[in-house]
C-alpha cells in the first residue's frame, strides 16, 4: 500500500525505520483516494502473482493485514509477517472481525523465522524500501520459497511524484521518509535476479498524482499506460519464480 497520509514522525532507529501507524493506514483507506489507490495496486498484484487458492502464502511487512485477508479470502493458507506489533495488532483485529484464520509472526524480513521451503509465494508490498539489508532480505525470501514458488515484489517508483514527495519530506525532517530507498524498474528486476529468481513479469500502476481528483479522472487510463511504461508509475511490481530443482 503506498498510503498517502501524513505518518507521524518518531526517531527512527535501526530496528524499524517505518513509523506507520494503524490509524494512518485507516484514514488512508476510508479516503477517495485511498480505495481508487488500493483497488489499482491490488489489482495488479493478483494479476500478476495468480491464482493462490490451495497454497501457503507469506506476506512480509503485513501491515494491518488488508492483503493478507483478501489471500486469505482467495482460498490460501496466509502467514502475515511485520516488525512492528502495533500493525500485527490491528491485523489482528481484522482477523477477528473478518473471521480469517491467517497466521500473524512478529519478525524481521532480514532474518525470517520459517524453515527453508515453507511457502508457495512470498510476498513484499512496500516493505523492502525500508529494509537496510535489502540483499539479505531478498536471500530470506528464495530460502523460504519452495522450489516453482513465487515471489512478488511491489514497491514506490523511483520516477513518480508520490516518491518525489516523499523525499521532500524526508528532506524536512520527517523520519519515515530519510532513509527509504525509492527503485527503479530496473533495479527492482535486479534483486530477485541477483539471487538466482527468474522474473517472470514487471508492471507499474498509479500513473495519476497523488490527489483526489487526479485519481478519478486518471484512474481509468492505467491498465492502458502500464502496457506502455513503468517510467511515472506510483507502484512497480515484479514477480520471479524459483527454479524446480
Ligand atoms: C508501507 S507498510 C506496507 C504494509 C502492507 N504490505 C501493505 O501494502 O498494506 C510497510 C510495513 O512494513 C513493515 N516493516 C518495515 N520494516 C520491516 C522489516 N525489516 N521487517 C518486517 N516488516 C517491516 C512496517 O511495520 C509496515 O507495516
Amino acid at each position: 500500500m503506498i498510503c498517502n497520509t501524513s505518518l507521524p514522525d518518531k526517531r527512527a532507529t535501526d530496528e524499524c525505520l517505518v513509523e506507520a501507524l494503524p490509524e494512518s493506514y485507516e484514514r488512508w483507506r476510508r479516503s477517495r483516494l485511498g480505495r481508487i489507490t488500493d483497488a489499482l495496486e491490488e489489482r495488479l498484484i493478483l494479476d500478476l502473482l495468480g491464482p493462490v487458492d490451495g497454497l501457503d502464502v507469506l506476506d512480509l511487512g503485513c501491515g494491518d493485514g488488508d492483503m493478507a485477508s483478501r489471500f486469505e479470502r482467495l482460498g490460501a493458507r496466509v502467514t502475515g509477517l511485520d516488525a512492528d506489533p502495533r500493525m500485527l495488532t490491528a491485523a489482528r483485529r481484522r482477523a477477528e472481525i473478518e473471521s480469517m484464520e491467517f497466521a500473524l509472526v512478529l519478525g524481521r524480513v532480514e532474518a525470517l523465522p520459517f524453515p527453508d521451503a515453507s511457502f508457495d509465494r512470498v510476498v513484499a508490498v512496500t516493505v523492502l524500501c525500508f529494509v537496510r539489508d535489502v540483499d539479505r532480505a531478498i536471500a530470506e525470501m528464495a530460502r523460504v520459497l519452495r522450489p516453482g514458488g513465487r515471489v512478488l515484489i511491489g514497491e514506490f517508483g523511483r520516477w513518480s511524484l508520490w516518491a518525489a514527495i516523499r523525499r521532500i519530506r524526508g528532506w524536512l525532517g520527517a523520519t519515515t521518509w530519510k532513509s527509504v530507498r525509492f527503485r527503479t524498474a530496473r533495479e527492482l528486476r535486479a534483486l530477485p535476479e541477483a539471487h538466482g529468481l527468474v522474473v517472470h513479469r514487471l508492471r507499474g500502476s498509479i500513473y495519476y498524482p497523488p490527489w483526489e481528483r487526479a485519481a478519478s479522472l486518471l484512474a481509468r487510463f492505467d491498465p492502458r499506460i502500464a502496457q506502455w511504461t513503468t517510467f511515472g508509475a506510483a507502484f512497480i511490481a515484479v514477480t520471479a519464480s524459483k527454479p524446480a530443482k
